[in-house]
């Protein structure tokens, strides 16, 4: 079992991997959903937030997968996937595709159209990436999935943000921190 030290002024104290969590949950982020389709024609979708770009040429982005997480089997075979940046409405399914369930999809039917890779796509969406799997990389309890994007699509929808546990809209999310004292400009 890994144990973690927080660094306070001088001193290190060992503290438990929920304060780990709670300090990479400082970094804000926006909100994503991925799907893909099994061969058997089964739908599968995640919410995550470990979306980052990596290359333009080729055109590659990256997320990881915890192992452990049911849906990773699907999301592991190398095969098309669609990420979809969500949209500061989109909170609701945001929360909906982070708990597991057996088909999460009959909920929100309507928000769903099939892309032309054969995997759900998000109707509306701040941005959305039609990708093959390019690479996976396991590293620690995470995989690193790489995805080649095939197709692609923006709008200037406001998007979904996630900091500290919290997820809203930009304006939501400044309400809830304190304001910066003094300095800064
Ligand atoms: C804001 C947010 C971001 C998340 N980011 C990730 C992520 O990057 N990778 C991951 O494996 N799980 C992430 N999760 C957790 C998954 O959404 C959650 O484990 C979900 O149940 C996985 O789907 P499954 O149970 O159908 O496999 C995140 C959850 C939330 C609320």
């Amino acid at each position: 079992m890994y144990s973690w030290a927080l660094i306070t002024g001088d001193a290190a104290e060992t503290v438990d991997a929920r304060q780990l969590r709670q300090a990479l949950g400082a970094f804000p982020t926006g909100v994503c959903l991925v799907t893909t389709t099994t061969p058997d024609g089964k739908r599968e979708g995640m919410t995550i937030n470990s979306f980052a770009s990596v290359s333009l040429d080729p055109p590659l982005i990256l997320w990881s997968i915890r192992d452990d997480t049911r849906s990773a089997d699907a999301f592991l075979a190398a095969r098309p996937f669609n990420l979809s940046v969500l949209t500061a409405g989109q909170r609701d399914l945001a929360g909906h595709f982070a708990r597991p369930a057996a088909d999460k999809f009959e909920r929100f039917a309507e928000a769903f159209e099939v892309a032309p890779n054969g995997c759900a796509r998000l109707v509306e969406s701040v941005a959305t990436f039609e990708c093959s799997t390019y690479s996976r990389h396991q590293e620690g309890d995470h995989t690193i999935i790489l995805g080649r994007v095939d197709r692609f699509s923006r709008t200037d929808a406001p998007p979904l943000l996630f900091h500290s546990g919290q997820m809203g809209s930009l304006w939501e999310l400044a309400e809830t921190l304190a304001r910066p004292q003094g300095g800064g400009g």
